[in-house]
This record gives C-alpha cells, structure tokens and sequence, in this order.
C-alpha cells in the first residue's frame, strides 16, 4: 500500500498588517465587534504583489524543508480563487519559476477548500503510482476581491500562502490516511465572485460594473452551511481512515470563524487547544489559512511522528471537505 508522506511546508505571508484600528478608520465596525464576532484583530495584505509570487515563496520554503530540488517533483498543484490571470494558470508560472521538469501543472479553484481538494488529488495521484513527489501550494490575494467599503466581508479576509510537499512511502501508517471532498453547488450565491460578465459583446454601451469583481456574501446562511458540513466533512474522513475521534491529536481547520472552531471541539469532546487557530493575526485566507497552520505548527515544534492531525476546509461552492494525516 503506497502513502503520501508529508515531507515538507512552507509559507509566505506578506508584511503588510491591517489592524482592526485601521479598518475602524475605513468603515463603521469597531476592534470590540470584529474581536467578539470573528476572532480576528489583525489580517495581511499582499500590496502590489501576484499570486505567483506568493505561491513562490511558499513553495521554496517547503521543498527546502523536505529537502529535494524542484526537478524531483512530478506535478504542481496550486489552489487559488485569486489568480493572477484566467489563463495561463498560476501552477504552470510557478513550474516556470521554479525551474521545475516539464510536469503537469494544474490550478484547483475550490475556494477555501482549496488545500484539502488538492491534497486529495495529490494523494490520488501517489496511490495510484502516477505521480511520487508532489508540490501543493495554497496562494490567495484576496484584497483584490474585497470590497473595503463592505463592512460585513472587509474585516474577515487576509492574504497569504504556504505550501505541503507530499512524497510516496510504503511505511505503514504514517500519511494520508483518507480524504473526503463534495460540494453542494445549490449555496452558490452565499459567496459569490464573478469572473467574466454575461453581456452583449456588440452593444454600444457595454456596462462596467466597478464592484463587479467583489466577493459577496451571505454570512449567517454561511455559518449554518458550515455547521452541516463540517462534522459530516471529519466524520466521513475517519471513518474512510478507520480512526477514532479519541485518536485525534491536531483538527486543522479553516480558519474562517471561531464560533465553527468551537463546535469541532465540542462535536469530537476535544479540548479546545487541540483545534488549531491562529485567525487572530491572518483572518480568513480562504485556501491558504489550513497549510499556514500546518508551517506554523511544524515551526513552534508541534507536530511529531506519530501523531494523528484531521485537516477540514469548506467554503464558496459550497464545497467542504477534510483528511486524515498521520505524521
Ligand atoms: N461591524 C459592525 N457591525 C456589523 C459588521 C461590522 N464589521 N458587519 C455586519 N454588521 C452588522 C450588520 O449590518 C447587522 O446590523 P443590523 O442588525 O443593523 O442589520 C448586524 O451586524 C448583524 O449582522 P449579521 O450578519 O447577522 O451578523 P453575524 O452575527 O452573522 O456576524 C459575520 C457576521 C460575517 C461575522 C458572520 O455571519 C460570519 O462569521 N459568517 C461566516 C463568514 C465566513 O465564514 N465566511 C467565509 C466562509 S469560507
């Protein structure tokens, strides 16, 4: 039975710091509610910066940490909804920047489930013997799709990336054990972003809508969706792994609302500390905000051999999902 280790992360979270005292200054909120409602004080933004270069970052980070040079790897997956461009996609610049073999380069666009669909598919790729080495990286500059005059999205969302390099081993039990992805496109318009407009091409006025670009969203029905998904989401993972929830040493999840956080800790009777967060100074970096916990952990020390994580992600689809690491 073939595995996909974890082998290395890395992260690349831009400078720039946007505090809650600063959004005070741009709409009318306050530290006070952003604090209570979100957990969130601080957040990043990636000024004058692409996709690809955060992607880049992480990505260099990562394949440093594991330890192998670019040309090992076998494919390049990148999840994003902020791309630099429609076309060409992000993972084939990086496959570029990276000075990578001419491999399969693939975007995955599944929003802020983005890192767990990739992971998936890497996993599919290394089991199925397709693929040895695979690069996943989560790249999102989503200030680029914010309304900062839209109180209800500007004080969520952050900019970031980080990256995972999976490798397969023949080792039992350490790796991906299981993954579980679906989607219930009937919440589409709870988050929304358009891409190109639907318009006559030959009319003599063709409409610009300046907000056109910006995410919309309808926060509270968002909260009940993720209050369905998410435990179906872990459940179906463990039992695809065949692990209890005493098991569990790490849940990883999206870091999009602390009121989620504390139902997955309540749900699996883990303690609190158990479930990763670190929303407080990134906000919700759609797909990156999972592999930015994961560097973040193996930074502090905190991942050991042995140990038994469960990566969960929903968001805009609606898409949700989650897998089962073993380290
Ligand atoms: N500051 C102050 N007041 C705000 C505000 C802000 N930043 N944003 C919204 N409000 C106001 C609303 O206008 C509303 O006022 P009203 O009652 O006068 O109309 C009031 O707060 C309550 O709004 P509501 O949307 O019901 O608040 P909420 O308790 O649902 O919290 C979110 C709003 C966005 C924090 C919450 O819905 C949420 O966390 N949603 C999930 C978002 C998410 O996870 N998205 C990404 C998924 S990947």
């Amino acid at each position: 039975m073939i595995n996909s280790q974890l082998i290395g992360t890395g992260s690349c979270i831009p400078d720039f710091v946007l505090t809650n005292a600063m959004l005070e200054q741009m709409v009318d909120t306050s530290d006070e509610w952003i604090v209570q409602r979100t957990g969130v004080r601080e957040r990043r933004i990636a000024k004058n910066t692409h996709t690809w270069e955060l992607a880049l970052g992480a990505a260099q980070e990562a394949l440093a940490d594991a330890g192998i040079p670019a040309d090992e790897l076998d494919l390049i997956l990148v999840s994003t909804c902020t791309p630099d461009n429609n076309t060409p996609n992000t993972a084939s610049i990086l496959q570029d920047k990276l000075s990578a073999r001419q491999i399969g380069a693939l975007d995955i666009n599944n929003a802020c489930t983005g890192f767990i669909s990739a992971t998936d598919v890497a996993d599919s790729y290394i089991k199925s013997g397709k693929a040895k080495t695979v690069l996943v990286v989560a790249a999102e500059t989503l200030h680029r799709i914010i309304d900062y005059t839209d109180r209800s999205t500007c004080i969520l969302f952050g900019d970031g990336a980080a990256a995972a390099v999976y490798r397969a081993t023949d080792r039992e039990g350490i790796g991906i054990q299981s993954t579980f992805i679906a989607a219930d496109g009937a919440g589409a318009d709870y988050l929304h972003m358009q891409a190109l407009p639907i318009e006559d091409p030959f009319a003599s006025d063709r409409p610009v809508d300046p907000k056109a670009r910006f995410l919309k969203m309808q926060g509270a029905a968002v909260v009940r969706f993720t209050a369905r998904a998410v435990p179906l989401a872990i459940d179906t993972a463990l039992q695809r792994a065949g692990v209890a929830a005493e098991e569990i040493d790490w849940v990883v999840p999206h870091q999009a609302n602390l009121r989620i956080l504390d139902v997955i800790a309540k749900r699996y009777h883990l303690p609190r500390e158990k479930v990763y967060v670190n929303m407080e100074y990134f906000g919700n970096t759609s797909s990156a905000s999972v592999p930015i916990c994961l560097d973040e952990m193996r930074k502090k020390g905190l991942l050991c051999e042995g140990q038994t994580i469960v990566c969960t992600g929903f968001g805009a689809g609606l898409t949700y999902g989650a897998f089962v690491l073993k380290l």
